[in-house]
């Protein structure tokens, strides 16, 4: 189905969240391992796939580029890849529907290509800002031969038969950006390094130093880290296992934090430190998440036990955000369910999400009956135990958006709707199943 045409849901009160779950493989690392084993010679294989659209357009990108992609079974995939360097000109446009992640890694590994090859997206992803990925990519020697709209999809890009290795200070904290510039350092000899005034996901590295790269990461300045990749490696077919991701898990979390009674069990979610600011956030509210098992398969992860809990209202600061920056429209809805005033800082980067996240998470929650203010790149939410609801929210082809909303519905006053589901199947296919599973009323 095309998720642009219009699927509404509604979710209404519950009885409590209830039973043990997982939820879909991490979007982040299921977009790399595809185009890393794409840039490999032989056979890596991963398990645990999300096998959400976004995810899904970056595999069939990958065959265009000349890499065998195929599914071998449920969430598990086999890439042969045809190594640093090595696409193919592609024959079509290369479309990556609603994915930010998928094209602008995607970018970054072409960048270093001998081939010329045309990205597009949909609505939303033309709307998006690519320049921050074409700067660094032109410095190291790929050609923007056309682009939309100054610096957005559809445009057309001629990668570097010899690219060029750069030292470049990332003006943006965005792990997407980092990556492409990482991707297109693969081929390009000598040392490609990245410096972020604010630490970001490292799935990147860390799965490259899995593939055998040589890549460290120094800590630098207050937040930051300097990172260097040593070109040209031989990368070594590997298995990867992607672990349950933290940014879907969140929807179900808080739905068991504000629905009365309710106790769930989320099985091995990734708790990379880069991706734990929810947690962090959560707990200092008054959360009951324990963390029961946990271990490490090149990502740590850990089973956690959420338990229904009185929150309120905290100070989130600006520095916090890279480690948590999909998770505040429900960081939103937890607060609007809390004692007292939350105020989140610095979230000028949600204004070039999936939508303007910033304004939908503000519209969400006042058409629900909240009090909520931006102040500059700040959302405040004051929280009063339980929101009215009620209202059908707009999610503006954005998935968080839809699943927030429908999260807000299971525990306020009067239902919750939303105008389109469609796009829930992005980052986390099954998820009206699996929340119907824990008890969640969604019609
Ligand atoms: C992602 C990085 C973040 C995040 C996105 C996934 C990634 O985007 O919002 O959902 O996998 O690198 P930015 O790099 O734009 O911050």
């Amino acid at each position: 189905m095309d998720p642009a045409e219009l699927a509404p849901l509604m979710s209404r009160r519950t009885g409590p969240v209830q039973g043990r779950t997982r939820v879909p493989g991490d979007k982040s690392i299921s977009h790399r391992a595809l185009i890393v084993g794409a840039l490999t010679v032989g056979e890596t294989t991963i398990g645990g796939m999300l096998e959400g659209e976004d995810v899904l357009h970056t595999a069939d990108v990958m065959r265009a580029l000349g890499a065998q992609v195929e599914r071998t079974g449920d969430q598990a995939w086999r890439v042969r890849g045809v190594g640093i360097g090595g696409f193919a000109q592609p024959a079509r446009m290369l479309d990556f529907g609603n994915s930010g992640t998928g094209v602008r890694l995607a970018i970054g590994a072409v960048a270093g290509a001998p081939v010329t090859a045309t990205f597009d997206g949909d609505a939303s992803l033309r709307g998006r800002p690519m320049r921050r990925v074409l700067d660094p990519l032109e410095k190291m020697g790929a050609r923007v031969v056309e682009v939309a709209d100054s610096g957005r999809l559809p445009l057309t890009i001629q990668g570097a038969a010899h690219p060029i290795p750069i030292i470049y200070e990332s003006p943006v904290a965005s792990a997407q950006l980092k990556s492409a510039v990482l991707l297109a350092g693969l081929a390009a000899p000598g040392e490609t390094t990245i410096v972020e005034a604010e630490a970001t996901r490292d799935h990147t590295e860390r799965l490259l130093k899995h593939f055998g790269a040589r890549i460290t990461s120094k800590a630098h300045g207050e937040h930051g880290r300097r990172i260097v990749l040593q070109g040209q490696p031989e990368l070594e077919p590997a298995n990867v296992v992607v672990p349950a991701d933290p940014s879907s898990a969140a929807f179900p979390m808080v739905a068991t934090l504000i629905v009365p009674g309710s106790e769930l069990i989320l099985d091995a979610v990734m708790t990379n430190p880069l991706r734990t600011g929810l947690l962090t956030t959560l707990r200092e509210m008054g959360a009951s998440i324990e963390q029961l098992e946990k271990r490490d398969d090149g990502e740590e992860v850990a089973d956690l036990r959420v338990r229904a809990s009185m929150l309120k209202g905290v100070d989130v600061p600006p520095e916090r955000a890279p480690s948590m920056i999909d998770e505040y429209p429900i960081l939103a809805v937890a607060a609007s369910f809390a004692e007292g005033v939350t105020r989140m800082r610095g979230l000028k980067e949600l204004r070039v999400k999936e939508s303007d996240r910033l304004t939908a998470t503000a519209d969400m929650l006042r058409s629900n009956g909240v009090t909520v203010e931006i102040e500059g790149d700040d959302l405040i939410v004051q929280g009063k135990g339980r929101p009215a609801g009620g209202a059908e929210v707009k999610t503006h082809m954005d998935h968080r958006i839809a699943m927030a909303a429908l999260v807000m519905g299971l525990g306020s006053e009067n239902p919750v709707r939303i105008d389109n589901s469609g796009f829930i199947a992005t980052s986390f296919p099954g998820f009206v199943e699996l929340m119907r599973s824990i008890g969640a009323d969604l019609a």
